[in-house]
């Protein structure tokens, strides 16, 4: 036969083009697009469904150590298999430097949490959260150079935050080397201010976590992140965007022809602050940060995605137990929301929710779903054009999509390791049927049937969204 697998009579869509016709594979590659492709030792039978770029998530928390007593409730295996579940084909987790540790050593220790874990292909982003000279000065540099091309720095959370000088530090290594910036805007000094005020009024609960980290305090980081990289002209990715005043912030940047992208998450979507507000402590099951806000600030994402001021969708997947003294609740999780575990599992629900909220009702349309569900993620970070379209030469990474399935949200669905999904309950039209990762069919109608370990570690290029202006 020509080929080993041909997908016959779906229809295709890429981020530039929705089209009939069928997909010849060859040793993990797309070998041909077109009709009557001849013989292959597998057909899949497409009639009726949509066949897509298998999803990118570019902001996925795996294995993390996530402070004393506290585990994170995906490793490398189950937090893969999540994202196969959801038709996604690579995720790119955080490599988090601790304080005190090479870029090195952290690397390895995730390098090893990943070896033989993995359903899907795998990158890493590095977290710089100790920008010692030595890191600044000759791992990094080495480091962008050996695949390692982008990186995230926080402006708030202990023991992560960065200064003002340390950012300029990093986004200069990162324009000199061509490495892409993202940025946890969120201040940290008015985030302490307001906890300690909480607390001192006794304000504990759950549901003053969204209060301690009102609208301002992302809006104010922002603007100051934007404004830091524009004095280094250095490209920049602010991830979670929650509301419309900070996704104002980056339109504004971006209509002076600054090159800063955002980057929104289902739960600035479909959930809001009301949510932390359940009984007892069910709250805690939608602790992230920056928290979901308003029903105003949910039309606002929606409007930054449809007018692609923010060009990538991820799930900031970040999964902690709840029922879990390990999880979100843990012994002191009850005298604070200070002790609740910050982050939401995601990876399987984000496009479910984006092609339901989205294309089924409406407010994008099938190749905006693929930009923002795949193609942006593999160009902004230096996988394109291997990943995150259909074309002859791309790896046959693919999302089988059944427009009309309905489903309704529930945590069985998503094969995660938390014991909850914040998005329990939400009705679903449109839903992945199968998932094949470099022709390799990793989960078929609801059934796992990859194997664990076929997930490769991916080097990125340096992307182009990377590259400064040069204007100095
Ligand atoms: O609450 C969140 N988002 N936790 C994950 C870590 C991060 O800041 O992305
Ligand atoms: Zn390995
Ligand atoms: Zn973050
Ligand atoms: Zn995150």
């Amino acid at each position: 036969p020509s080929f080993d697998t041909i997908i016959r009579g779906g229809t295709v869509a890429t981020a530039a083009d929705t089209f009939a016709c069928d997909i010849g594979i060859r040793d993990g590659l797309i070998a041909a697009l077109g009709r009557d492709l001849g013989d292959a030792d597998r057909v899949i039978d497409a009639t009726g469904l949509l066949v897509l770029p298998g999803g990118i998530d570019s902001h996925v928390h795996f294995a993390q150590p996530s402070g004393p007593g506290i585990v994170m409730a995906d490793g490398f295996e189950s937090g893969t298999r999540s994202a196969a579940f959801g038709g996604n084909t690579t995720v790119l987790p955080f490599c988090v430097q601790q304080k005190g540790q090479t870029l090195r050593e952290a690397l390895k220790a995730y390098h090893a949490e990943a070896h033989g874990q993995c359903y899907v292909d795998v990158s890493f982003h590095l977290v710089i959260a100790d920008p010692t000279d030595q890191v600044l000065g000759q791992e990094l540099p080495a480091l962008v150079e050996d695949g390692y091309t982008s990186f995230k720095v926080f402006m708030t959370y202990e023991g992560m935050a960065l200064s003002d000088m340390e950012m300029l530090q990093v986004m200069s290594v990162a324009r000199r080397t061509g490495a892409l910036v993202m940025i946890h805007a969120e201040n940290f000094d008015a985030i302490r201010f307001l906890v300690d005020k909480l607390e001192r009024e006794g304000h504990v609960a759950p549901r003053y976590h969204a209060v301690s980290r009102p609208i301002p305090v992302e809006r104010e980081a922002t603007h100051r992140a934007i404004s830091l990289a524009e004095l280094v002209d250095v490209p920049i990715m602010i991830v979670h965007v929650s509301n419309g005043e900070a996704m104002e912030e980056i339109r504004r940047a971006q209509a002076k022809g600054l090159k800063v992208y955002g980057e929104t998450c289902p739960q600035y979507l479909v959930l809001t602050e009301k949510d932390l507000e359940g009984l007892n402590m069910e709250g805690a099951k939608y602790v992230c940060s920056p928290p979901p806000r308003d029903k105003d600030s949910q039309e606002a994402c929606w409007r930054g995605l449809e007018t692609g001021v923010f060009s990538v969708f991820s799930s900031d997947h970040c999964p902690f137990r709840y029922d879990d003294p390990a999880g979100k609740l843990n012994p002191k999780s009850r005298t604070s929301f200070r002790w609740v575990p910050n982050g939401i599992p995601g990876v399987a629900a984000r496009l479910p929710i984006l092609f339901s909220e989205g294309v089924s009702k409406g407010r994008i349309d099938l190749n905006r779903f693929v930009a923002l569900s795949a193609t942006n993620h593999a160009k902004t970070y230096g996988l394109y054009p291997r990943k995150g379209t259909i074309a002859i030469g791309s790896d046959a990474d693919i999302a089988i999509w059944d427009p009309e399935r309905r489903r309704t949200l529930t945590h069985d669905l998503l094969k995660d390791g938390s014991d909850y999904t914040p998005y329990e309950g939400i009705e679903i039209t449109g839903w992945p049927v199968v998932t094949m990762v470099r022709g390799r069919i990793v989960v078929q109608d609801g059934e796992l049937v990859g194997e664990k370990g076929f997930g490769a570690y991916l080097a990125r290029e340096k992307s182009p969204y990377a590259a400064p202006r040069r204007e100095f």
